[in-house]
């Protein structure tokens, strides 16, 4: 299927349309979790070329731990509160950060990230795992990215087991 992914070069919003039904096909008839966002990892950095792209789990009532990713080593674990990430689970919400330099409080894995997004995923009501893009360009993401991204994160949701 990875190799099947054949993404035109429209817009962003273009290629959020295409490559949405594309990755629910693709996790559609596996319930492995980890395979799963392994495969979508991989699929948003074909498609869009993002410096990195991961997602945290809730590992306790205070920490998230590292996911499948794509892009360089990452931070491991991150409290509750802490950072982009440990806000937006915090929070219950989307969070786009146009500088990360102006993020007060914000953890800087890589010096080459300039500006991210970071999408809950939620199941039950209580946040299961956050999806997180970095971009190397200033100010690269939008509503248009907050409203596909969290299309993709209702679709991972519905794969989640309860
Ligand atoms: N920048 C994130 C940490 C995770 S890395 O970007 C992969 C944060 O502030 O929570």
């Amino acid at each position: 299927m990875a190799e099947d992914l054949n993404i035109s070069k429209g817009s962003r919003a273009e290629r959020y349309q295409e490559l949405l039904p594309q990755l629910k096909a693709l996790i559609a008839d596996e319930t492995n979790e980890v395979a799963n966002l392994a495969n979508i990892s991989a699929a948003l950095r074909q498609t869009f070329g993002f410096f990195w792209i991961g997602f945290y789990f809730v590992d306790s009532d205070t920490e998230l731990v590292l996911g499948p990713f794509q892009g360089d080593i990452a931070c491991t674990r991150i409290t509750k509160g802490r950072g982009v990430c440990g806000t937006c689970w915090e929070k219950s919400e989307t969070i786009i950060v146009p500088n990360v330099d102006e993020f007060s409080g914000h953890i800087a894995c890589s010096a080459i990230t300039k500006s991210e997004i970071v999408v809950p995923i939620l199941k039950n009501n209580k946040v299961r795992l956050l999806l997180d893009v970095d971009s190397d360009s200033l100010d690269d993401f939008s509503e248009i990215d907050k409203h596909h991204l969290e299309l993709l994160a209702q679709l991972i949701s519905d794969s989640l087991c309860d």
